[in-house]
């Protein structure tokens, strides 16, 4: 059945662009036009549906096939069944929808996530271990509030990586080595990663799932897409949030212009376990914001945090940086743990090679 999908791609390629977004040549294919099954949520592109499906599983701490049937994962065609629980998540969509028509002026006061928590079953009792227990801080809930400049902190962030100068030397890189995460069954495969300033870049996961598919995603300095031979749609365009994530990226991988990347700046000061970090949150309007975790001491910087939006609510991306090597007098993040609600991934690169040159076909739309 996943021929099914591929037919529809064909069909919805086709289709011109009709006043879509800046920056994209035709109009993403729809979730209604890829999948078969689709009552609620309608009319939205296929990133931004798998990205209401991770909410679904973040909020209800179900996985894919708890919610949906045990063989869905076997087929995308098996996702289209219906079963008791995704009803009951229909039924809950409305609600919600209504709790916050009715209640909160229409803005988003309550989400699955502020009954569910993470829980199939919502907690009705109040819970003395939560009340007198040490209360726990997630770092990714700090809002930055400071007025202090963000520039000081940008500042030693480029030169804890080695300077301006330097930075500006390095104009392109390519660099080998493993991806791992669900999709892998959380075994090591080979990755390959293609760079150019300013802002371009693709990166090719090898032997992905089960039928051995390359996973690759692209930034082309304006447009992204995502392709994999095993997913319902073949190639997706990246839009909304995870196209300006995409950006981001491009921009961390040559990060001298760091500074032009937002045009609003707040600052504060937090921790990530035992190590205190410097927050540099940018905003863009229209966009929500970025946070930027720069370690205290050393100046680099250790994690970022992302947001794009869903039908149901916000979905976070958290990327964790580390294991930072000297390449050409430029200091490179070696590790990369990539956590969103769709799956948490791990990249360790093995070699970088700066200046080398690179086919311009890499950055092009990928043809699967
Ligand atoms: C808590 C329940 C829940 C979880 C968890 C969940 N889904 Fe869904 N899924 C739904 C509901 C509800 C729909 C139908 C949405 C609608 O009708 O608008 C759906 C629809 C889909 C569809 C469209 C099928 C079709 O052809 O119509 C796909 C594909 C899908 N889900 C994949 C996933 C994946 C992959 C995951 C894991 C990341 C996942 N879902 C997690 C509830 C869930
Ligand atoms: C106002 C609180 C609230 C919100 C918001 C909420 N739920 Fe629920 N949900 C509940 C309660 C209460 C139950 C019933 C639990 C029980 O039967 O013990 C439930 C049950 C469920 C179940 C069935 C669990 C089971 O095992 O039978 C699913 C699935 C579910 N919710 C999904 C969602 C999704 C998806 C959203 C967001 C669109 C959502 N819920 C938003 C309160 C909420």
């Amino acid at each position: 059945m996943k021929f099914g999908s591929v037919i529809v791609l064909v069909c919805t390629l086709a289709v011109p662009l009709a006043g879509g977004q800046a920056g994209q040549q035709q109009r993403p294919p729809l979730a209604e036009e890829v999948f078969t099954n689709v009552q609620i949520l309608r009319g939205i592109p296929i990133d931004e549906f798998m990205d209401t499906m991770g909410f679904f599983a973040a909020a209800t701490g179900m996985n894919c096939t708890e919610c949906h049937t045990n063989d869905a994962d076997t087929s995308w065609a098996h996702y289209a069944a219906d079963s008791p629980l995704k009803n009951t998540s229909r039924r809950m969509m409305r609600m919600v929808t209504a709790i916050n028509r009715d209640h909160f002026g229409g803005r988003r006061g309550v989400t699955c996530f502020t009954c569910h928590a993470g829980t199939q079953r919502p907690k009705v009792d109040p819970s003395l271990a939560i009340q007198y227990g040490e209360p726990v801080d997630d770092p990714n809930e700090f809002q930055a509030t400071g007025q202090d400049p963000a520039a000081p902190i940008l500042d030693k962030y480029i030169q804890a990586l080695g300077g301006a100068a330097r930075l500006a030397g390095v104009t392109s890189f390519t660099a080998k080595g493993t991806y791992m995460g669900y999709d892998t069954y959380r075994q090591k495969v080979p990755l390959d990663i293609y760079a150019q300033a300013p802002g371009r870049f693709a990166t090719v996961a090898h032997e992905v799932g089960p039928s051995k598919a390359d996973n690759v995603k692209v930034y082309d300095g304006r447009n992204g897409w995502f392709a994999s031979r095993d997913k319902p749609l073949p190639v997706w365009p990246l839009t909304g949030g995870n196209l300006e994530g995409a950006k981001l990226e491009a921009t961390l991988f040559f990060p001298a212009q760091i500074k032009q990347a937002f045009t609003q700046w707040r600052t504060g000061v937090t921790a990530i376990g035992d190590r205190d970090v410097q927050v540099v949150q940018g905003t863009n309007a229209g966009q929500p914001p970025v946070k930027l975790y720069f370690d205290e001491e050393s100046g680099l910087l250790v994690r970022s945090v992302r947001y794009s939006e869903s039908p149901i609510g916000r979905v976070p991306t958290q990327i964790d940086y580390s294991d930072y090597r000297d390449v050409a007098g430029v200091k490179m993040p070696f590790k990369w743990t990539v956590t969103w609600t769709g799956n948490q991934t791990f990249i360790e690169l093995s070699e970088i090679r700066p200046n080398v040159p690179i086919d311009a076909a890499r950055f092009a739309r990928p043809a699967q």
